[in-house]
């Protein structure tokens, strides 16, 4: 019988053959996982046995993983923002940069309550149901253009006991006639001819919806400038997720006016990743 020393570094071997990025790191998750165990765990236990049923189960896994299926999709669930968010092909995989714009939000926003927030473009409805748990007194709504991203984040929202609506639809047309103080959005935003140049792992299982903004990638920024002011209470503010390289675009495209802050902020690598603004309190939604 190997032990869970012998299995990793055989694993690891099998997916750097398959040329898997970061292959131990995928091996420890697996077998962590086939274990039952924290990733940490499988050091503290080096030399234990592994069954062979464990064995066939890991073997299973290394088979998928080689193919370019994705950890969390084998995994069926991830921690994010200390919530549990199941996660499947019906919708893209949270990002860690993801968890940092929930972070943005949860410092900037400490002690505002009785807030109405949307979470446009949900998907697993991961950012939404992490701010519920931070911020029980906001009223907060998940939408989502995709029936089957939609039906996984209302899975999640009861995974965690987190009392959202849910809407289906297009960007804003679930909410005409209401208006809101924040909105999050992280949209697909990588530009059509560049959905070929990635990763195929990312390719072949994520949803191509949740990936491609138009031509240039700029599609949902332009769209929710242009459409979102009549949805927006005086002073709202927005919190958008971006490309790395679109900064700029996004300052040109949010030049209106009726935008009286606008702020550029970084992920870990220092990568411009976040783009945060703020609505002027008289509200003149007609500039
Ligand atoms: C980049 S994913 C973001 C998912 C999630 N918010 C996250 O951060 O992990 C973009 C999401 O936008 C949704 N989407 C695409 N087009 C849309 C549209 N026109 N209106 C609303 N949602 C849309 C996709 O179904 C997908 O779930």
């Amino acid at each position: 019988m190997k032990t869970v020393s012998e299995i990793l570094t055989l694993s690891t071997q099998y997916l750097e053959e398959k040329r898997v990025v970061r292959s131990r790191r995928m091996a420890e998750g697996l077998i962590a996982f086939v274990l039952g165990l924290k990733r940490i765990e499988l050091y503290q236990q080096f030399d234990r046995p592994i069954v062979e049923s464990e064995q066939e189960r890991v073997r299973a896994g290394l088979k998928q993983l080689g193919k370019g299926c994705p950890l969390e999709y084998i995994l069926g669930e991830i921690e994010f923002f200390q919530c549990r968010i199941q996660v499947d092909a019906r919708a893209l995989i949270p990002r860690p940069e993801t968890e940092i714009l929930v972070d943005h939000i949860v410092k900037r926003m400490q002690g505002f309550s009785h807030k109405t927030l949307w979470d446009l473009c949900t998907g697993t409805g991961c950012i939404g149901i992490s701010l519920k748990k931070q911020f029980p007194s906001w009223s907060i709504s998940l939408s989502d253009i995709a029936k089957d991203a939609l039906e996984l984040a209302s899975f999640n929202a009861r995974l965690n006991e987190a009392e959202v609506v849910c809407y289906e639809g297009d960007l804003l047309a679930p909410f005409a006639g209401k208006k809101a103080d924040l909105i999050v959005c992280n949209p697909p935003y990588v530009a059509s001819h560049e959905y070929f140049t990635l990763d195929s792992s990312v390719r072949d299982y994520e949803p191509k919806i949740a990936l491609v903004g138009g031509s240039l990638g700029t599609e949902f920024y332009e769209r929710l400038a242009r459409e979102l002011p009549e949805y927006l209470n005086p002073g709202a503010r927005l919190f958008l997720e971006i490309g790395a390289l679109q900064g700029s675009a996004l300052k040109q495209i949010f030049s209106s006016p009726i935008w009286c802050k606008q702020e550029l902020c970084f992920d870990w690598s220092g990568r411009e990743r976040f783009f945060f603004l703020e609505m002027q309190q008289l509200s003149r939604v007609s500039s």
